[in-house]
C-alpha cells in the first residue's frame, strides 16, 4: 500500500470512530496520525453540531491538535472517568491484545486506557497481527537505563534505545523519560511478558496493553469504508 493510500485508510477509520461520540461525553484523545483524522473530526463536530465534550488528550501532541481543532482540553486529574477513547496502536492481535508506544506515548495512553470505560482502537490494515510480534517500547527511567536493558537481555528481549529526529541523541518522553524498544519476536504470552516487563525496577511503562480487550473496539479503515471488529457484541446503546 502506498503512504497516500496508507494514510486515506487512516482517515477513513479515524472519520468513522469520531461519529461515535455523543454530546457530553468525557473523550480520550490518542496519539499518532490515525487518531488525528478522529480530533479533526471531533473538532468539525463540535463546531457544526455543537456538541459540549471535554477531551482528554494522551500527549503534547494530542492537546495541541485538540486546541488547534476546537476541543476544550482538560486532564485526567479533572476527569479520572472518561466515557470514550479512541486512538491508535502499532499491532493488535487476534484477543485485541495491543502494542502501543510508536509516539513514545503509552505511558499516558496507558492511564487513559485504564480510565475509560469504551476504547476504540483505530488502526489500517498493516497492524493487525495474529500474534504480537513487533518491538515492544517501555518507558525507562534515565537512571535506570544500563539495567533495564541487562534485565531485558535476561528476559530473551533485544533492546535499542530509540533515538530523537531532528534532536540528537536519545527520545525524551513527554515525562521526561528514554524509550527503548525490546525486540522479543513473536510474542508467546503477551500477558506474562507485561507483568514481568512492568516489574522490572526503573520501567515506568510496557507498551504491552493486554487488560482492555473487553472494552475495546477496533476500527479497521479499508479503501472501501471501515470494517469493525468487536469481542464483546454490538457496541451497548448510547
Ligand atoms: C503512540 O505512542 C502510539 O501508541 C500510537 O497510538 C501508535 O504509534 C499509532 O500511530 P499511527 O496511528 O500513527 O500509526
Amino acid at each position: 500500500m502506498s503512504k497516500q493510500d496508507n494514510l486515506e485508510v487512516k482517515r477513513v477509520a479515524g472519520l468513522a470512530a469520531a461519529e461515535e461520540v455523543r454530546d457530553g461525553m468525557v473523550v480520550g484523545l490518542g496519539t499518532g496520525s490515525t487518531a488525528h483524522y478522529a480530533i479533526l473530526r471531533i473538532g468539525e463536530r463540535v463546531r457544526e453540531e455543537r456538541l459540549s465534550i471535554v477531551g482528554i488528550p494522551t500527549s503534547y501532541q494530542s492537546a495541541m491538535r485538540a486546541r488547534a481543532a476546537g476541543i476544550r482540553v482538560a486532564d485526567l486529574v479533572d476527569y479520572p472517568e472518561i466515557d470514550l477513547t479512541i486512538d491508535g496502536a502499532d499491532q493488535v492481535d487476534a484477543d485485541f491484545r495491543l502494542i502501543k508506544g510508536g509516539g513514545a506515548a503509552h505511558t499516558r495512553e496507558k492511564c487513559v486506557a485504564a480510565a475509560s470505560k469504551r476504547i476504540i482502537t483505530v488502526v489500517d490494515p498493516s497492524k493487525l497481527s495474529e500474534h504480537l510480534n513487533v518491538p515492544v517500547p517501555l518507558e525507562v527511567v534515565p537512571y535506570a537505563l544500563a539495567l533495564v536493558e541487562k534485565q531485558v537481555a535476561a528476559l530473551g528481549g533485544t533492546p535499542a534505545l530509540r533515538e530523537g529526529v531532528k534532536k540528537d541523541g536519545p527520545v525524551i518522553t513527554d515525562n521526561g523519560n528514554f524509550v527503548l524498544d525490546c525486540d522479543f519476536g513473536t510474542i508467546a504470552d503477551p500477558e506474562g511478558l507485561e507483568t514481568k516487563l512492568n516489574a522490572l525496577p526503573g520501567v515506568l511503562t510496557c507498551g504491552i496493553f493486554t487488560e482492555f480487550a473487553e472494552k475495546i473496539w477496533v476500527l479497521v479503515g479499508e479503501s472501501g469504508g471501515c470494517k469493525t471488529l468487536t469481542r464483546s457484541g454490538p457496541w451497548p446503546s448510547q
